[in-house]
């Protein structure tokens, strides 16, 4: 090659390069361009790699030919990169644009899970008479829910049959509680009378799902120890609850009933909400039964160093989903837990 055909592939690489670069179209094709025109093989670079075969005299004018024209074509795909990277963030801003000129859809309001409003009603019937929310652990040793609680060693109710027993190495005292009553014991260890505690919780039998069975349900516990607390105070007290939950008029009875950790034990029955104690279908003779309860046994207080001479105390539990069932007309608890929106709402505008 000498100088003059140097210089005619050079105005040609010119062309051709900066047509490539002018064509492409994104920032890929610009790549390939600026390979094509600047990279190895390109026709600048061939001239650049002749130029020791050229005449000494004409190498310094091809040289600096070929240094501006790599320089023109570097400066073109600057150029042209800058203009699609542009170009690209534009297309961005377009592809995310929110329409702001339609009226929202409005999403539909939530609301409280039935189970939750009236767990939250039952609590407050409590609260309201001047009574502290206290909590427990959902898995418990077997002292609390059972040997603290003054069930004898060999009660039925601890068989694997009824109770959850979780698989822990090492630790064979475990168990998923099976009712919130272990809360008491916690508490008269952790604090001194007088104690005025309402506690809500989640627990867990090894039952067969069916209409009035889960084996995991909510019970709210409630516990008082004081000086001078008698059966009077206590059914007075699941009176105002009564009322709380069910309506102005209602009454409660109590009548005997074996718990391990209370003496006297005692059923509690409800006057029916629906018929006002007449008798109905619901209720069969005017009275449903709602909660256990009973006076707390003098070995809960030994155990929890509760000095029996000077204070007594009254205890009682009730199952929310029981509660919520009656209030709500629900015939069947696996309904609270099936999540279908058309039942939850309804009874959320009911509740
Ligand atoms: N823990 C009992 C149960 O789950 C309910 C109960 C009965 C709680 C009597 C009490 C009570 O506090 O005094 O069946």
């Amino acid at each position: 090659m000498d100088a003059p055909e140097a210089m005619d592939r050079l105005r040609e690489a010119r062309a051709e390069g900066l047509a490539m670069i002018e064509a492409a179209a994104s920032l890929e094709d610009l790549r390939a361009a600026e390979v094509a025109a600047l990279g190895r093989k390109a026709p600048v670079s061939e001239v650049q790699r002749s130029l020791g075969a050229l005449d000494p005299a004409d190498r310094p004018a091809v040289g600096q030919a070929v240094n501006r024209l790599f320089e023109e074509l570097r400066e073109a795909v600057a150029g042209c990169r800058e203009a699609l990277e542009a170009e690209a963030e534009a297309d961005v801003a377009v592809a995310d644009r929110i329409d702001v000129t339609l009226p929202g859809r409005r999403p539909p309001p939530g609301g409280l899970h039935p189970l939750t409003s009236t767990l939250r009603r039952v609590v407050d019937a409590f609260v309201s008479l001047g009574y502290r929310v206290s909590e427990g652990p959902e898995i418990e040793t077997e002292w609390y829910n059972f040997d603290a609680l003054n069930f004898p060693p060999d009660h039925p109710a601890r068989l694997t049959q009824d109770t959850l027993y979780p698989d822990v190495p090492g630790r064979d005292d475990l168990l998923l509680r099976t009712h919130t009553s272990p809360v008491q014991i916690r508490t008269m260890e952790a604090q001194e009378p007088p104690i005025y505690v309402v506690i809500p919780g989640r627990c867990y039998r090894r039952d067969t799902p069916d209409a009035i069975h889960l084996p995991v349900f909510q019970q709210v516990e409630i516990l008082a120890v004081d000086e001078g607390l008698t059966l009077a105070d206590m059914k007075g007290t699941l009176e105002a609850f009564a009322r709380a939950v069910f309506g102005p008029e209602q009454r409660v009875r109590i009548y005997p009933d074996y718990f391990p950790f209370v003496e006297p034990g005692a059923g509690v029955d409800v006057s029916c909400f629906l018929c006002g104690g007449v008798g109905c279908r619901v209720c069969g003779a005017g009275w449903i039964e709602i909660m256990g309860a009973g006076m707390v046994h003098p070995a809960l207080f030994e155990n929890t160093g509760v000095d029996p001479e000077r204070y007594s105390g009254f205890a009682a539990g009730v199952g929310i989903e029981r509660v919520a069932m009656l209030r709500q007309g629900v015939p069947d608890i696996r309904m609270y837990y099936e999540g279908d929106v058309r039942f939850l709402s309804q009874l959320a505008r009911s509740a």
